[in-house]
């Protein structure tokens, strides 16, 4: 899809494959228009679409798919580095659709496999419990987030901003060999949380923050001046999955990030880390043999 064409490029050309062409566009009153131009009869075709904003690119990826399994395409793989709808995995107040079954449902009827970077998963323990089809594959991209600290940060405390994050954070610790702790977050909203700090003595030490994602910014925000009221160096910021705007950014870094940085999970001018050649492997190994 338009958006993830340089990793689609990345990837036809580390893998040898044909890159697929297509047309795609908005009719003047908002439906869209969707056209296959590549031959993909008998083909297996990777569908590259990261599914931030996921409302508007939902449904021409949908037309898409289907128009290339009436075209006789072999089998379809979506490949989602970020993977939509997940955070509402439960019906916390009464009459509340549980998004992430319905949308795993929709998906699973139209891709035969589905691969993606660390999803969101909070009471669903893995992605199958919720996606029917066949294959569903999970990356890390931990190996790579360990490796850029390695390089670019001298004395790292590596600090999850939430119960959650302690997934990724305790792998990036064990990996680095650098020490971690996990804080408690409590939300009251979409733009409030408290957070309640461990004892921590050793100023000596840069934070790095991590989690899966930053949105409105708010975790990263009420952790940084935490930290810098206790005395901290200003903190490093890493998310694998980059949902926040220019506006947030600079509000990170005007409360006292030193970097922050992302992975190229979804297209964004945060993007530091390279995840392609995790996908490739797998690809390699999986999809294509
Ligand atoms: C918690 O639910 C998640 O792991 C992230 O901490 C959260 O999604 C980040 O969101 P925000 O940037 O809006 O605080």
């Amino acid at each position: 899809m338009p958006e993830n064409a340089a990793l689609a490029l990345a990837l036809a050309e580390k893998l040898n494959i044909e890159i697929g062409s297509i047309e795609l566009r908005d009719f003047p009153d908002g439906e869209c228009y969707v056209r296959v131009l590549s031959e993909v009869a008998g083909k297996k075709v990777l569908l590259v679409c990261s599914l931030d904003h996921p409302n508007i690119k939902i449904l021409p990826l949908f037309f898409l798919a289907q128009t290339l399994h009436e075209l006789g395409a072999n089998q379809i793989c979506l490949i989602s580095p970020y993977l939509a709808y997940l955070r509402q995995d439960k019906r916390f107040k009464t009459g509340e659709a549980i998004t992430s079954g319905i949308f795993a449902k929709f998906v699973s009827g139209w891709v035969d496999s589905l691969v993606t970077f660390d999803p969101h998963l909070h009471r669903i323990h893995n992605l199958a419990e919720i996606y029917p089809s066949k294959n569903i594959i999970t990356l890390h991209a931990g190996q790579k987030i360990a490796a850029w600290i390695k390089d670019e940060v001298t004395s790292p405390l590596l600090i999850g901003p939430d119960e959650e994050s302690a997934q990724w954070v305790s792998k990036i610790a064990v990996g680095l060999g650098a020490p971690y702790v996990v804080v408690k977050k409590t939300r009251y909203g979409d733009r409030e949380v408290s957070i309640s700090l461990p004892e921590l003595n050793d100023l000596s030490k840069t934070p790095v923050l991590i989690d899966d994602i930053i949105s409105t910014g708010t975790s990263m925000l009420t952790l940084i001046q935490q930290l810098l009221l206790k005395g901290f160096k200003k903190p490093v910021c890493i998310a694998i999955h980059a949902l926040f705007n220019k506006e947030i950014y600079t509000e990170l870094l005007e409360t006292g990030a030193v970097k922050i940085v992302t992975c190229n999970t979804i297209p964004h001018f945060s993007n530091v880390i390279d995840v392609t050649d995790i996908l490739v492997d797998e690809l390699k190994n999986n999809f294509l043999k």
